[in-house]
């Protein structure tokens, strides 16, 4: 952390529990990126939803955190300002983007995906990460079932480990697991960045302006 300030670079860190947040705070962080269970890839063993989550942490923090997990549109930007975030943070729905520089067949994926379509994976490992379903996905669970506690890393190594080149880049779908939010389900388009910024924030500005105006 000293050399980080040192060389004047702002630290935000990533965390999915209000404790990790205040460790992340004691240590020196400039500002948190909260992650609630919904979020794509790993969303910690507490399984608390960012309803609960953002307020909580809003009520323990004092440097400035980001919503993410479950974030998508100008709706999740009100919300999580109103739970006392300063912004939000998007994985899942950045993806789904032109500008990404992954296969069309991840962001087609996530499009055809709905907020059913998530699994989590490696839970007995304690290292949660929740991932789009597909077939490596199926066959890692069945792994899962049958071994339960007695679960290696090397059991589903073919499912997890060195799968991300080709299907990110090759669009080989269902080689591995790949990480992605519940959020999919509200994935329905795939903008350039640009549009997606500017949707967010002309709507967002209209839903304060307009549709919260009279309370
Ligand atoms: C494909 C993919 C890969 C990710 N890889 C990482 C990673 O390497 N490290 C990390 O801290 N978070 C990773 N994340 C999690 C994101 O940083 C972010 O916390 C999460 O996507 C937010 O939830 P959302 O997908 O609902 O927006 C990944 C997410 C996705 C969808």
């Amino acid at each position: 952390m000293p050399a980080l300030k040192e060389a004047g670079i702002k630290v935000i860190h990533k965390c999915t529990s209000v404790r990790h947040s205040l460790k992340a705070q004691s240590i020196g962080c400039d500002a948190v990126s909260v992650d609630g269970f919904e979020c794509g890839g790993h969303p910690g063993e507490d399984d608390i939803p960012n309803f609960i989550l953002l307020p909580r942490a809003a009520d323990e923090l004092e440097i400035p955190f980001v919503a993410s997990g479950g974030m998508a549109d100008a709706r999740s930007l009100v919300a999580a300002m109103a739970l006392g975030a300063e912004g939000i943070n998007m994985g899942t729905r950045f993806i789904a983007t032109q500008d990404a520089p992954v296969h069309q067949n991840v962001k087609d994926a996530i499009v055809n995906a709905s907020e059913l379509d998530t699994r989590l994976i490696m839970r007995s490992l304690t290292n949660t990460e929740r991932v789009l379903n597909n077939h490596a996905v199926e066959r890692l669970m069945e792994k899962e079932k049958a071994l339960g506690d007695k679960l290696r890393f090397e059991d589903i190594v073919d499912e997890v480990a060195g799968v991300y080149p080709k299907i990110m880049h090759e669009g080989t779908m269902e080689v591995g697991a790949w990480s992605c939010g519940m959020v999919a389900g509200l994935v329905s388009d795939i903008p350039t960045v640009k549009d997606l910024i500017d949707s967010i924030m002309t709507e967002a500005d209209s839903i304060i302006n307009q549709r919260l105006s009279n309370f």
